[in-house]
């Protein structure tokens, strides 16, 4: 299978599985991706979901170039809506998405991780959104997600330039959380694991305030999180968190 879904403890992982052409995107796998991640959202039992492709070489290597160069305009459009709407289902999932990038994640394959909650990167990891060589401009996000990880400036460079980014200038200008050495699926679990033990909704409250940041006024901004802050005073986890502070124990959230 192209792409596959499994449950690894508390974790959903999420592989991108066509090694032979680098994880290319092609539409069919796109879909798979969308249905996949459905999937994710319905799961009960997970806190987290991690996103990783297949083979030593690549996490993916973008759009499948060969499949998009044959496509009529209309359905190249189309083509640009399935890859915006697939990646967006990351971020209503009910958990967060942390991208394992273990080599060359190009095009589409940069705009998935830019679409992940958090991205951790193996030292050989190179990101770029090389479409600038292909007579193309990114079309699954790349635009509108760069600019707000890493500034406009930086963006405009890497877009118009085309260039590579490695592991450690990703980490550098913030494109990146962290840089590992080693196990990356351990290590995703590890950053993943240091906050799965909070309350799930109240982790929803959080990255919903944050990633309006970006979209938003200031005033507006502040309106939505003084909002979702009410809602997170709401849930008996609130109430959990506050006494266990005064009790001075160990809080044990129930995720309500
Ligand atoms: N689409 C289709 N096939 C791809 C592919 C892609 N994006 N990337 C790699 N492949 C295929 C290659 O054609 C090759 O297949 P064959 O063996 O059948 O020829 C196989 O994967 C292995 O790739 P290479 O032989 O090229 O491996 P390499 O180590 O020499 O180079 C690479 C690796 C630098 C990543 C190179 O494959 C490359 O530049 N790939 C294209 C990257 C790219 O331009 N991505 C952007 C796509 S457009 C896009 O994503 C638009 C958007 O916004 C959604």
């Amino acid at each position: 299978m192209p792409v596959e879904l499994k449950k690894d403890g508390d974790f959903a992982v999420l592989t991108l599985n066509r090694p032979e052409a680098l994880n290319a995107l092609s539409f069919s796998i796109l879909g798979d991706i969308g249905r996949a991640l459905d999937e994710v959202a319905a799961m009960k039992d997970i806190r987290a979901l991690l996103v990783t492709g297949a083979g030593d070489k690549a996490f993916c290597a973008g759009a499948d170039i060969k499949e998009l160069r044959n496509r009529p305009l209309i359905d190249q459009k189309r083509g640009a809506e399935l890859g915006q709407s697939v990646f967006a289902k990351l971020g209503t999932l009910p958990v967060a998405s942390v991208a394992l990038v273990n080599g060359y994640a190009f095009g589409g394959g940069s705009e998935l991780a830019l679409a992940c909650t958090f991205r951790l990167a193996s030292p050989n990891a190179i990101f770029g959104l090389p479409e600038i060589k292909l007579g193309l401009i990114p079309g699954y996000g790349g635009t509108q997600r760069l600019p707000r990880l890493v500034g406009e400036g930086r963006a405009l460079e890497i877009i118009m330039t085309g260039r590579n980014v490695k592991a450690d200038e990703a980490e550098r200008i913030g494109l990146v959380n962290a840089v590992v050495e080693g196990d990356l699926m351990q290590a995703g679990r590890d950053f993943a694991g240091k906050f799965t033990r909070y309350s799930l909704p109240v982790l929803e409250f959080a990255r919903r305030a944050v990633q309006r940041a970006g979209d938003v006024t200031l005033e507006e901004g502040l309106r939505i999180e003084a909002d979702l802050s009410t809602l997170a005073y709401r849930t008996a986890d609130a109430e959990e968190g506050m006494a266990a502070f005064e009790e001075k124990r160990k809080a044990e959230f129930r995720d309500g």
